[in-house]
């Protein structure tokens, strides 16, 4: 949570600031800020609410200077205001930080520069940074941060200006992301590579412990107090993913993304009839026993997903948790087993630290993941990139597609090793992208849905076997962008509880595309009508006889059934985004919520 940017080169710091915390701004929206060191002070300016609020605060402001920091906020320790906005200055207003993370030993801090007598004007965490800073301070900013980040519990990624060395930049990561850009004429230093795309495409990813002394015309890294060599990397990524190309929200631009996603995929791990993946070379995926696998929200949805496809196509057994489950719970595993953490970001509090324990316990870990070089992919043993391009939209639906497909490829690989036939599957396979672009194409019919039931005040969404994770994914879609209570359901479960809500209030998502159980999920959807639930049911193509039983009944393009869960989950996406855009909601950046959850 929160975006961080620092620029150091004599520049407009107002735009260069500005612009980089747009691209951040999908990180956390309550409340944002700049400060510049400039004419021997440090100049700040901080508002609640979003970076639009701030520009305008800023009007004509001249922020010319050489080093500048900004900040983009998720409240976790004090509430969103104009005091709680960061950069958070010491007490002679000589020194500003902005900071990613949760400094947890703050309180004992707080009291001991309290009794020295700082004075605090917030309530966060952050403002001991400052203030220790301001305590230790020994002429040298370098120097001073050794110190003052050895004091520090918890997770960071922080960067610090002075008004005593305006040509210089301060920072450290340990736990939170931090990511600098080599531009030629300026460093970028941001909490990931968006902000930095615009200006170059040579970037250094800090690892924990780093601690960075920058000015134009110098950088230094050290870790654990020895110099370390700069290892600079080349991302791929372009600066128009990070734009909405003529689309209304990113949401609806990411859906539109999601079968060139799966293409993608399909190109780069299928070749000659045959699974490839060379990122697993030191691992021997046969003498893997079974799977643990970890995420939290959409990532774990995809993971229920790859439990029913592991187990059928590769008859490996899966063994699947919420990451801030997995990380607390009294471990019993097989040494022979596997951790795989799904993540979109690479870089979620609870993912890391399950993925952490793993690795104590000596398990392998293999991360699939969509953020190259995030926090997840430099802590496991091998990563499996998702390719789906930067997503935007707090609510992940591109990801989730990559995700999904990387997990049947992998399994399908398994399978291959273990020496099943798969080629009916690939085959199969390769109908799906086209499928998912029918859906998209059809996105007047959801609209059309969107209008007739936005106004219902809860949902409940069902679905059986490969399609319960679905309904989860739709009901977690609805639920963070429109704010209408929704439940996912096994539909078979109805009856020992949930049933009972039923009623003429209660809209009831239906999952029944054909599948070898979708006389079952007939039998449930019989039992909600009777009680007079409202039902949406997401049907087969070709599938008449429901069509003339039930109302509602929309249809997506037959697939076999084991890919069923990447066509199934674009309507729900696209009927998602059309009931929030119905109801005013704010789609990209849904209120309370953050893109990537780097607290815990
Ligand atoms: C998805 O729409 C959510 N915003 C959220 O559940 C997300 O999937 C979760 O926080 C995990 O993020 P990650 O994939 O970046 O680890």
């Amino acid at each position: 949570m929160c975006g961080i940017v620092g620029v150091v080169g004599f520049g407009d710091k107002k735009q260069e600031l500005i612009d980089g915390l747009k691209l951040l701004e999908y990180r956390g929206y309550d409340s944002a800020g700049v400060a510049v060191a400039k004419d021997g002070r440090i100049e700040v300016v901080k508002r609640k609410g979003k970076i639009a609020v701030l520009e305008r605060a800023l009007g004509r402001a001249d922020l010319h200077a050489t080093v500048g920091i900004g900040h983009t906020r998720w409240a976790t320790h004090g509430a969103p205001s104009d005091a709680n906005a960061h950069p958070h200055l010491d007490c002679k207003r000589r020194f500003a930080v902005v900071h990613n993370g949760i400094i947890e030993n703050y309180l004992p801090l707080k009291e001991e520069l309290l009794a020295k007598g700082h004075k605090f004007t917030s309530q966060t965490d952050t403002e001991v940074i400052v203030h220790l800073f301001e305590e230790l301070y020994d002429g040298d900013m370098f120097s001073t941060l050794e110190e003052v980040v050895s004091r520090l519990e918890g997770a960071f990624a922080l960067c610090l200006i002075s008004s005593e060395e305006p040509e210089r930049l301060v920072a450290a990561r340990k736990g939170s992301p931090l990511v600098i850009g080599m531009a030629e004429d300026k460093y970028i230093f941001a909490s990931d590579i968006t902000p930095i795309l615009r200006y170059t495409k040579k970037v250094i990813y800090l690892d924990d412990y780093d601690l960075v002394d920058c000015s134009p015309s110098r950088l230094r890294i050290t870790n654990r107090g020895r110099g370390k060599e700069i290892k600079i990397d080349e991302v791929s990524w372009d600066i128009s993913q990070a734009q909405r190309c003529g689309h209304p929200h990113f949401m609806l631009k990411e859906i539109h993304e999601q079968p060139g996603v799966i293409r993608r995929l399909l190109a780069l791990h299928v070749k000659d009839g045959k699974v490839v993946f060379p990122e697993l070379e030191g691992i021997d995926p046969l003498s893997v026993s079974r799977l643990y696998v970890v995420g939290c929200g959409t990532a774990y949805h995809a993971g229920l997903v790859g439990r029913y496809v592991f187990e059928r196509i590769a008859g490996l057994p899966v063994e699947i948790d919420v990451a801030s489950e997995w990380r607390y719970r009294d471990l019993v595993l097989d040494p022979q087993g596997m951790c795989l953490a799904i993540s979109q970001s690479g870089e979620t509090a609870d993912t890391l630290a399950a993925v952490e324990r793993f690795k104590d316990l000596g398990i392998r870990t293999v991360a699939v993941c969509n953020v190259v070089g995030s926090s997840l992919t430099r802590m496991v043993d091998a990563t499996i990139l998702t390719h789906a391009g930067i997503e935007i939209s707090v609510a992940s639906t591109k990801a989730y597609i990559a995700q999904l497909t990387i997990l049947y490829l992998l399994a399908l690989y398994i399978a291959q090793l273990r020496g099943r036939d798969i080629s009916g599957y690939l085959q199969e396979f390769d109908a799906v992208p086209s499928a998912v672009s029918v859906v998209i194409e059809n996105k007047a019919e959801y609209q059309r849905l969107a209008k007739h039931h936005h106004h219902f005040g809860s949902f409940l969404y069902l679905g059986r076997n490969l399609d319960y994770p679905t309904a989860l994914e739709g009901a977690l879609k609805l639920k963070e962008i429109s704010y209408i209570p929704a439940e996912g359901y096994p539909a078979g479960e109805m009856k020992h509880g949930p049933i009972a809500l039923i009623d003429e209030y209660r809209a009831v998502v239906c999952i029944a595309t054909d599948s070898f159980i979708y006389d079952k999920m007939f039998s449930n959807i019989e039992e909600i009508k009777s009680r007079r639930g409202k039902t949406i049911i997401l049907a087969s193509a070709g599938n008449e006889r429901i069509g003339k039983e039930m109302k509602e009944v929309v249809y997506v393009p037959k697939v076999h059934e084991l890919f069923s869960p990447i066509v199934n989950i674009v309507p729900l996406q696209l009927f998602a985004y059309y009931v929030a855009v119905m109801r005013g909601c704010d789609v990209d950046q849904p209120r309370n919520l953050a893109k990537s959850v780097t607290v815990e």
